[in-house]
């Protein structure tokens, strides 16, 4: 599989900020690696006019239905878009969210053809006591539906602590708990284990990507705050 940088635009973003993507696409185009935008749902159609490869930000479970304010894993092809984002640690706070809706909302993702970046990470508290890796395990155990492969899944490590706070694990941290989800993906899912790609999510920028995409086991990253301007996503991409 190709690496992977997605911009993950969250609550943000209308139609004056198209001209930017357009930007974004023409640096990128022809990236060696592979470059997802997850907008807004009320922009994902536009999105798609830019040439870049286009996701959700979340789905429900179901194909349709009375769900007032949901949008499902089909309407988002139906805009044109490719990938969608599921367990992102602000929905499991927001919409309290638990692994049983995340793996029934990946299951919904794959079944509409989307690829599913699915998001796990822990908190502030788990991780200073040492619950890090306990903590991605049992996510990973009751959120990835069996049958994971890397065509359809990307698994996110994002630490709900270092999401838009500008703090991050050092490398040496980032490299271990890489390693552990690597362990876990092989032991689970074999051949397909080893070639699923590993973002690392949580105040990716421009001065500490290229550090973070030297060590082993990250494939790329799930960038927030910093996908919002071409000039800012730029060498990120440019980075891995
Ligand atoms: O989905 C993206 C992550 O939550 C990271 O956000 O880059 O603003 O820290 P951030």
């Amino acid at each position: 599989m190709r690496k992977l940088i997605a911009g993950n635009w969250k609550m943000n973003g209308t139609q004056e900020d198209l001209p930017d993507l357009d930007t974004l696409a023409k640096a990128h185009g022809d990236a060696s690696v592979d470059v997802v935008i997850c907008g807004p749902a009320t922009l994902l159609g536009r999105m798609t006019t830019t040439g870049l490869t286009i996701g959700g930000q979340d789905c429900h479970p179901s194909t349709s239905g009375a769900h007032t304010g949901d949008i499902s894993a089909p309407m988002i092809v139906d805009a044109g878009a490719t990938y969608v984002i599921t367990g992102h640690s602000e929905r499991r706070t927001d919409h309290h969210e638990d692994d049983a809706l995340v793996m029934a909302k990946t299951a919904a993702g794959w079944h509409a053809g989307l690829h599913v970046i699915l998001c796990i990470g822990e908190s502030e508290a788990q991780y200073r006591n040492g619950e890090t890796l306990n903590v991605l395990r049992a996510q990973m155990d009751r959120s990835i539906p069996d049958g994971a492969t890397p065509e359809t899944t990307t698994i996110a490590y994002e630490p709900i602590w270092a999401i838009g706070t500008g703090l991050t694990p050092t490398p040496d941290e980032i490299a271990a708990v890489h390693a552990a989800l690597r362990a876990y993906l092989e032991a689970r899912f074999g051949a397909a284990g080893t070639a699923m790609r590993l973002l690392y999510g949580g105040s990716v920028k421009a001065s500490n990507a290229g550090g973070i995409f030297l060590l082993p086991n990250v494939d790329g990253a799930l960038v927030g705050g910093a996908s919002l301007k071409a000039a800012d996503f730029s060498p990120i991409i440019t980075a891995l």
